[in-house]
């Protein structure tokens, strides 16, 4: 099906990522130079439309944007249009709020909405979709946990800081003869601890997908003393749970996705500086992996799915969402793809037990956390 667009809106939701500057450019400059449209820009996600926030983007207003990291268009992770208390409305107590939305969008006479969202948002998208919202989607989160893609905006960057940042955590380890845990996001997925930890050579990574022991930690641990090396680096996945025990985490609403991971590593900390000789510290490296400027390939991946995501729009492929798919015989460069958005609202993309890194490091003597693992004293950079 082919519609006719003249202007379409655009936002971005959820937490931000490198990239997200890049994605929206390349949205603008395709819907105008390519298709002559017009595009509107909404204020921190889905709350610029239930608040009449937006602002026209132009060619102009989009210029130099390509390697600044946040979003132009501002962003928030608390605003679910079926859920949702904004004082701005007169709230008091949290409601549904989908059908404001749905006749502001009328309001403003949009052809069609470009989400640029998480798992989270590309869900709420998919709901607004059903109710008759011409939206289509674009995956962005450091956590590369989108599901029907293999990548996201942002995961890139994110991989490239913590690898930095574990790079250094070795010479200082090395130096003070210490255990050093680094704390890496992605909520309920592991994708950047164990991008991360196998790109900077840690000597442990613990990933919410493989359960942990603290005696196989500990192990390592006295492994690589005995073997002359007394210092271990550890990178742990936010969303990390010991066998039989649960993830850190706070609560903060009443829906099962409403919880901020973080802390796991100091729980570490002070439970192995009880059964280890070497001193232990730990750091969670946190918003530094979602904050400045994109890598190139963030900046790459962004520009084409967002110029893929207009051409969607032009192509009436509504409900859908652009994404990243490989030739499952290797043969071809990954192409891009839409996929339904009823694939994202399956909730998060895991890493799967046989996924290569998983089998990779295991190959390598990398611990992961598992009891009766052959750990390899001398891995990685360490
Ligand atoms: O979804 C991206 C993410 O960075 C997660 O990895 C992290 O747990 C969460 O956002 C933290 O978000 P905030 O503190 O902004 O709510």
């Amino acid at each position: 099906m082919v519609t006719s667009i003249r202007r379409i809106g655009i936002l971005t939701a959820g937490g931000d990522a490198p990239g997200l500057n890049a994605a929206i450019r390349a949205v603008t400059k395709s819907a105008i130079l390519v298709h002559g449209w017009s595009v509107l820009g909404f204020e921190d996600g889905y709350e610029g439309i239930l608040t009449g926030r937006a602002r026209p983007l132009t060619l102009d207003s989009v210029r130099g944007l390509l390697p600044i990291g946040g979003t132009l268009l501002g962003t928030s992770n608390r605003t679910n249009p079926f859920w949702c208390a904004l004082t701005e409305l007169g709230d008091r107590e949290p409601r549904d709020h989908s059908e404001t939305l749905i006749r502001s969008l009328q309001r403003y006479e949009l052809d069609a909405l470009i989400v640029i969202g998480g798992d989270g948002s590309l869900s709420i998208a998919y709901r607004l979709w059903q109710l008759g919202v011409p939206i289509v989607g674009i995956p962005k989160t450091i956590d590369n946990d989108v599901r029907g893609t293999e990548m996201t905006i942002g995961f890139d960057t994110a991989v490239a800081v913590a690898t930095e940042a574990i790079d250094r955590l070795h010479t200082t380890a090395e130096s003070h003869h210490r255990v050093m845990l680094v704390e890496l996001m992605g909520r309920t997925a592991g994708w950047i601890a164990l991008y991360a930890g196998l790109a900077g050579g840690a000597d442990a990574i613990l990933l919410p997908e493989v359960p942990f022991s603290l005696d196989a930690i500990v192990e390592v641990i006295a492994r690589r003393e005995r073997a002359g090396r007394p210092f271990t680096i550890i990178a742990v996945a936010e969303g990390a749970q010991p066998r039989g025990g649960e993830a850190v985490y706070e609560v903060t609403g009443p829906q099962p996705y409403q919880r901020k991971y973080g802390g796991i590593c100091r729980v570490l900390e002070e439970q192995l500086a009880r059964r280890v000789r070497l001193e232990v510290r730990s750091m969670a490296l946190a918003y530094l992996q979602r904050g400045g400027p994109p890598t190139a390939r963030d900046r790459a991946l962004a520009t084409t799915l967002g110029s893929a995501a207009v051409d969607a729009v032009a192509a009436g492929a509504f409900g859908q969402m652009v994404a990243v798919r490989s030739d499952p015989h290797g043969r071809a460069m990954p192409s891009v793809v839409t996929v339904p958005l009823a694939e994202p609202a399956r909730g998060p993309r895991l890493v799967p037990p046989n996924h290569p890194l998983l089998t990779a490091a295991r190959r390598l003597g990398i611990s992961l956390g598992e009891d009766g693992e052959v750990v390899d004293t001398t891995t990685g950079s360490s």
